[in-house]
């Protein structure tokens, strides 16, 4: 089939990817000519494992194409996929601007019959926004149908998560056109909900604002761990083994960060708040994982006297393993803090120095592990990254100044911890 993917940011050029991967003639369309220059060359926007030699492989192959052309795109594809940015206004809601912008651009090169899908997260009733842009502005007399097919892949394990969905939902407006994406996806042999539009948008909120509802839920029977002398991982083994809970998504912590889970609570507050439709449940859940960087530095405070003067040794920076995303990453809420309190930060992470950089130049970013918690009066885990698991915590301990840890991610041994003579702190345990 020949597909038009619109937006190469994760969701867009993993999906073109992945779709070209499948056999398809996939072109990616992007308004920002460096990234298409980028791509052309080989190189990744994005860190993902497994991306870039997807990408080159297909793009060899010759079904795989990069443009800065939208009309070119539409032109030559049956499905167009829109995938642009839908980033947070200031008060939650969901900015559309990109959306509506490739919908203006969908209408003035449309010169057949197509099939449009929103792959981006976006509120309910966007399809028919989308819709009705494209009827007002298109050149020339032809039909077409606004399909929604949400995108529920994570940062780190964006291919897997493509190739191997738990699930696909098509929201279409008629069993045909269903057809035709169902068509593209039988290959990947997965459970598929056919169902409208709307019902379809919601399922990609829904699905995500559970599970920060999970995330906020175990983070606050950690406190309640902490304060009562139990442990949180035992507590959420214990409710993960009920078949209705579920073992996932349970992890204490620092709580959630990332591009997904923030805002598109936030969106869903805000639709639901539009609609008269009580949203205390959702709200409790972004307070919740906003207070969780602060209850870490709390944690430090308390068990240091004064954070003032001192310097600590950050590992991870990213919002998540296997990423370079810092976008809402706890990092920066502790970085901050610290900041605040008068103390220094020492940082590594594997792959998100550069953007850390960025936005938080203060910071003294180091080469390795061992580097940045040589001579800090603690060592902070802030991000799960594999590699910190696995450090020579007889080395570590030898580096710092006193041999104290404070882990947000809980990645240690408690009594393995003790028994290498650290003092260690963990979250709800
Ligand atoms: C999420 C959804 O999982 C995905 O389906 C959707 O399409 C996009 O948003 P992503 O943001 O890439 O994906 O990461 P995810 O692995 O879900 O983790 C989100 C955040 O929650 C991370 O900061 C992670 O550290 C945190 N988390 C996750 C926890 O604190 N505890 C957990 O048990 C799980």
């Amino acid at each position: 089939m020949n597909i038009c993917v619109v937006g190469t940011g994760y969701v867009g050029l993993v999906t073109g990817a992945v779709f070209a991967d499948l056999g398809n003639d996939v072109v990616c369309v992007d308004n920002i000519a460096e990234k298409i220059e980028m791509l052309k060359r080989g190189e990744m926007p994005i860190y993902e494992p497994g991306l870039k030699e997807m990408v080159v492989h297909n793009m060899n192959d010759g079904r795989l194409f990069f443009t800065t052309d939208l009309s070119e795109g539409v032109v030559r594809s049956e499905v167009i996929f829109i995938a642009v940015g839908t980033p947070p206004k200031e008060n939650g809601e969901t900015d559309l601007s990109q959306v509506e912008e490739v919908a203006r651009g969908i209408a003035r090169a449309i010169d057949r019959y197509k099939i449009i899908v929103n792959k981006s997260t976006v509120p309910v009733g966007t399809g028919d926004l989308v819709r009705e842009i494209i009827e007002c502005n298109k050149r020339r007399h032809v039909d077409f149908d606004v399909v929604s097919n949400p995108e529920f892949l994570r940062e780190g394990s964006a291919i897997q998560d493509t190739l191997v969905p738990d699930r696909i939902v098509i929201g279409a407006p008629s069993q045909t056109v269903a057809m035709t994406l169902l068509e593209l996806y039988a290959s990947l042999e997965r459970p598929m909900i056919i169902t409208d539009v709307h019902s379809a948008e919601i399922i990609k909120y829904a699905s995500n604002a559970f599970l920060a509802t999970k995330i906020s839920f175990i983070n606050t029977i950690a406190d309640l761990c902490e304060q009562a002398g139990a442990d949180v991982t035992q507590v959420a083994k214990g409710m993960g083994f009920d078949k209705r809970i579920g073992p996932q998504f349970l992890t204490p912590g620092l709580g959630f960060g990332g591009s997904c889970f923030p805002k598109d609570v936030d969106s869903l507050i805000h639709t639901l708040t539009n609609r008269g439709i009580n949203a205390d449940l959702l709200k409790s859940v972004m307070t919740i994982n906003k207070m969780r960087a602060r209850h870490f530095v709390e944690i430090m405070k308390s068990k240091l006297d004064t954070l003032t003067g001192k310097t600590f040794g950050m590992l991870g920076l990213a919002f998540k393993q296997n990423t370079d995303d810092i976008r809402d990453a706890k990092s920066l809420d502790i970085i901050d803090l610290l900041y605040e309190a008068n103390a220094t930060v020492k940082a590594y992470d594997p792959v998100a120095i550069d953007n850390s950089r960025k936005v938080r130049p203060e910071v003294i970013y180091c080469k390795n592990s061992y580097e940045a918690v040589e001579d800090v009066d603690a060592l902070l885990i802030v991000t799960e990254w594999n590699e910190f698991k696995f450090l020579n915590m007889e080395k570590i301990k030898s580096l710092l100044k006193k041999p104290v840890i404070f882990d947000g991610r809980n990645l240690y041994q408690q009594d393995r911890m003790k028994r290498l003579g650290f003092e260690y702190y963990s979250i709800g345990r």
